[in-house]
């Protein structure tokens, strides 16, 4: 099967309705199906708690996810993309929207943007599928800006011949151009122009149904398109995704909590952009322990199977070689006293193997002294990025034993 026919999109049963919807638009040209779409058909949209509408992926080893959190769709898009980034509205802004499903992130980058500038704005959107940006078109604007995102996309669709009647009426402003792109980000990327983007949205679905859109060749891409003081926004904390990142030649920060217990991550070239580091015992486990082995996509090609399979051998390869274990969270325990004996010995058992002889040895202490100097507001000369490559390095001179 192609990546784009098993891609991790939305539910097959709404996913078959739109695609008959707009197969039947095109041969009656009536708009009477697209009109009728959401009334007909409102059970299989979810609505969140700010009246915002989602709607379910496809079935993923027994999983499914909405698109968008249950705590409102469309404050997700301006809690987690737009808020954190610092656009200069003094300036004409680009932005690159991945993984653009039915278009709320942008909408409410264009929102933000005619409250704020005269100037233009760029943005390219970018889609897998046809049939949800399509979905983008059938759902309630939760904002007004969302009725010109979908002229864009109508506009698409119907270049693509996928659509067929031109129904949208909203004018997109002379100073705002997108551009929609439906294929695999990754191709997309690759054709983009260096140093080109004030700020990248990154929003698949979570890295292990996706991970072929967190891989450090993915990020490589972004830091060759990204500008020097853009931003990368993404609304998870996985520790692969930030170690990745720091592969790539990004520094990252904490991102905002929105509709979830962690904050998600940000990245940028240049480290004053990020105000608030992570948080101190996920610096350690990227730093020292095997889930900081980020997903690899060599040729940005693969599939997501292949792409898991991958990482978890090399985390089996890397642990008790070049990474702590992370089994029972080990490097957390690094410099402290334990008083759970059993779990002491499962702890230090692991360390032995990297020649950390206790958590309180001169060796364990050499390694997490680095976290002395942290704090949650951070800078260019105390920041997550600087300190987990420090650990990194110290705990590859404790292994070689000098
Ligand atoms: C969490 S949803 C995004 C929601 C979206 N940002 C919005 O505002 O509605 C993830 C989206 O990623 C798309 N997708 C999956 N694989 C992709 C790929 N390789 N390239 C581009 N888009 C992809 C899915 O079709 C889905 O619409």
């Amino acid at each position: 099967m192609s990546y784009e026919e098993n891609a991790r999109i939305i539910s097959d049963d709404i996913f078959d309705l739109i695609n008959e919807t707009f197969a039947k638009e095109k041969s009656s040209r009536n708009n009477e199906y697209r009109l009728n779409f959401f009334d007909t058909y409102s059970n299989y949209f979810v609505l969140t708690d700010d009246g915002s509408y989602s709607i379910n992926s496809k079935e993923i080893n027994h999983k499914v996810e909405t698109l968008h959190t249950s705590t409102g769709a469309i404050s997700e898009s301006f809690e987690k993309f737009i808020k954190p980034m610092k656009f200069d509205y003094s300036k004409d802004i680009a932005i690159l929207d991945i993984c653009a499903g039915l278009g709320y992130n942008s909408s409410a980058a264009i929102a933000d943007f005619m409250k704020n500038s005269t100037r233009n704005l760029k943005i390219d959107m970018v889609e897998i599928s046809k049939a949800t940006f399509a979905c983008g078109l059938l759902v309630p604007s939760p904002i007004p800006e969302h009725d010109i995102t979908k002229k864009a996309i109508e506009n698409e669709l119907i270049a693509q011949d996928y659509a067929t009647l031109s129904l949208e009426t909203a004018e997109i402003p002379e100073n705002i151009n997108i551009n929609v792109f439906i294929e695999d980000a990754r191709q997309t990327v690759q054709g983009l122009e260096d140093n080109a983007y004030d700020a990248i949205f990154l929003d698949p679905f979570s890295q292990n149904m996706a991970p072929e859109l967190f891989s450090v060749e993915f990020f490589k891409q972004f830091r060759r398109i990204i500008k020097d003081d853009g931003i990368v926004a993404t609304y998870t904390s996985s520790a692969p995704v930030r170690a990745g990142f720091i592969e790539s030649g990004f520094y990252i920060g904490l991102g905002p909590i929105f509709g979830r217990m962690q904050g998600g991550t940000l990245a940028s070239p240049n480290t004053e952009m990020l105000d608030w580091a992570l948080p101190k015992n996920d610096e350690i486990r990227i730093a020292l322990s095997d889930v900081g082995i980020p997903f690899r996509d060599p040729g940005l090609n693969n599939s997501s199977e292949y792409i898991l399979d991958a990482r978890a051998e090399e985390r089996h390869t890397a642990r008790h070689n070049t990474k702590i274990s992370s089994a029972v969270k080990t490097p957390i325990f690094l410099g402290q006293e334990m008083d759970d004996e059993k779990l002491k010995r499962r702890v230090e058992r692991n360390l032995a193997k990297m020649n950390i002889p206790s958590t309180t040895s001169p060796e364990a202490n050499y390694i997490v002294e680095v976290e002395d100097d942290y704090s949650e507001k951070q800078d260019s000369s105390s920041n997550s990025t600087d300190r987990i490559l420090e650990m990194k390095k110290r705990l590859k001179k404790v292994k070689r034993g000098n």
